[in-house]
């Protein structure tokens, strides 16, 4: 990683391991800037990294270095990006169900509140009407996107078009054309712009032409409804496959396929496309900012997990089966169960030697945990480092205590140097929350 030694991280770190690589992370959100303003020469371009993705404060001290914006959802997510140093005025505050507390943090930050529904416009108004200050609100909308022969990776059995539609999020019609009709008779908010965020349904290309062209379909719909309003601000969320594209890869019919396009062509199908879409609607883009709001784009291949062999086990019957049990868990890299993610294995100070086995590596948990079934390996040994690539978003970030594990530490890779960003929980830490009545405390039942 970097130019530090994966295993001696281990040695030094302890196992597992989670590792980010701040120049990869510093790379990858100058190259979302670059690829998207090479096809948005019309205005700003500003990168809101999602930091639900990976809510590291030290990462996201490097992402605000690089002048990055921020997307969350939540209070917990706000609080961690102002204590990340964003500036407030590129914080975009999402979230379900948003609580009056919240918004009015917002209005008082002067951060950008993303509406969910037509009530948290009410709730705006109120905060800028009792602060005294002008609420900025967008508002969260949900285009048809018209692809209707593309399964969803995300929800397995839906098209993605209606999968983008069933999901809670975004203001529904008819109820988003009232918001733009309110916010322009109120004094206390200024309807600053639209988003939409589709999550990575598919990593194939025509998707992100798709949406470029029904985004632009939609702000010209509601430029017909809301007259005399116009967008300054678009925001296209986050959802971009990343090259090795992890999700799905471990479900046959994905196993094999070739890699995801590179970002530049999303960012050129989605970017055209959507200026495009304006034009048509009669809008001039000039000056119109575009936001994205990458998570997995940042985050995910400037991190990979470290964990050590423990065990090999092989079964010769009734069924042969090769076991490499590693003291990590799928649990920890969780989207090998919920979204079948195949996160590429490395054995580290064997990467050069050729496979020799099939194995399933598998975790600690007295759950099934295959982390990594059938995988083709050289020869393994306990003590050896397995790194598993591309795991920088929504690993640790969703990493649960089952089994009273503790969850695993972070480090952050600067060259040479490597440093403890986060450490691992403590037995202790796992059960801080328990309280046990005084009553129990006794070695038998009192009475
Ligand atoms: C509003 C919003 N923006 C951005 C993201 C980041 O998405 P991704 O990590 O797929 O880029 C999410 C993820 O759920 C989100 O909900």
């Amino acid at each position: 990683v970097e130019d530090c030694d994966a295993a001696e991280l281990t040695r030094r770190f302890g196992s597992p391991l989670y590792v980010l690589s701040e120049s990869k992370l510093r790379r990858n959100v100058r190259r979302y800037h670059d690829a998207f303003a090479a096809h948005w020469p019309v205005g700003p371009v500003r990168i809101l990294p999602a930091i639900k993705a990976n809510p590291s404060l030290a990462a996201r001290r490097v992402l605000s270095q690089e002048g990055a914006g921020c997307d969350v959802f939540g209070e917990a997510e706000l609080h961690a990006a102002l204590a990340g140093g964003t500036d407030p005025a590129l914080i975009s505050v999402n979230g379900s169900f948003k609580t009056d507390a919240l918004v009015r943090r917002a209005v008082e930050l002067g951060a950008r509140v993303t509406i969910d529904s037509a009530d948290e416009l009410e709730l705006a108004e109120r905060a800028g009407r009792e602060l005294g200050r002008t609420a900025l609100v967008r508002v969260r909308v949900k285009p048809w996107v018209g692809i209707e022969d593309l399964e969803s990776d995300l929800h397995r059995g839906f098209s993605i078009a209606t999968a983008l539609h069933a999901a809670k999020f975004g203001v529904p019609e008819p109820d988003v054309l009232d918001v733009g009709r309110r916010a322009a008779a109120s004094p206390h908010v200024d309807l600053v712009g639209v988003h939409f965020h589709s999550g990575r349904h598919t990593a194939e290309l025509r998707l992100w032409e798709e949406i470029g062209r029904a985004y632009a379909d939609y702000v010209g719909l509601l430029m017909r409804a809301w007259a005399g309003w116009a967008p300054r601000e678009i925001d296209c969320g986050g959802g971009f496959p990343t090259r090795r594209d992890p999700l799905r890869r471990r479900s046959p019919d994905h196993r094999g396929r070739p890699p995801a396009p590179a970002l530049e062509a999303y960012a050129d199908a989605l970017a055209t496309s959507l200026l495009a879409g304006l034009r048509e609607h009669g809008l001039d883009p000039d000056g119109i900012v575009l936001e994205l709001e990458p998570g997995r784009g940042i985050y995910g291949d400037a991190g990979v997990h470290l964990t050590t062999v423990r065990q090999v086990k092989a079964a010769e019957g009734p069924v042969s089966w090769r076991w490499i049990g590693v003291d990590t868990s799928a649990l920890f890299l969780t989207d090998t169960m919920g979204s079948e993610a195949w996160f590429e294995p490395i054995v580290c100070e064997r990467a050069d030697d050729p496979p020799t086995q099939v194995a399933d590596i598998v975790g600690i948990t007295c759950l099934s945990d295959r982390i990594a079934p059938d995988a083709q390996l050289p020869e393994v040994e306990p003590g050896d480092v397995v790194a598993f690539l591309e795991t920088g978003a929504y690993q640790e970030s969703r990493a649960p205590n089952f089994n009273a594990l503790p969850r695993p530490a972070t480090v952050l890779v600067s060259g040479a140097d490597a440093e403890l960003v986060k450490r691992a929980d403590t037995v202790e830490e796992v059960f801080a929350r328990d309280l046990v009545p005084e009553r129990l405390l006794s070695a038998s039942p009192s009475g």
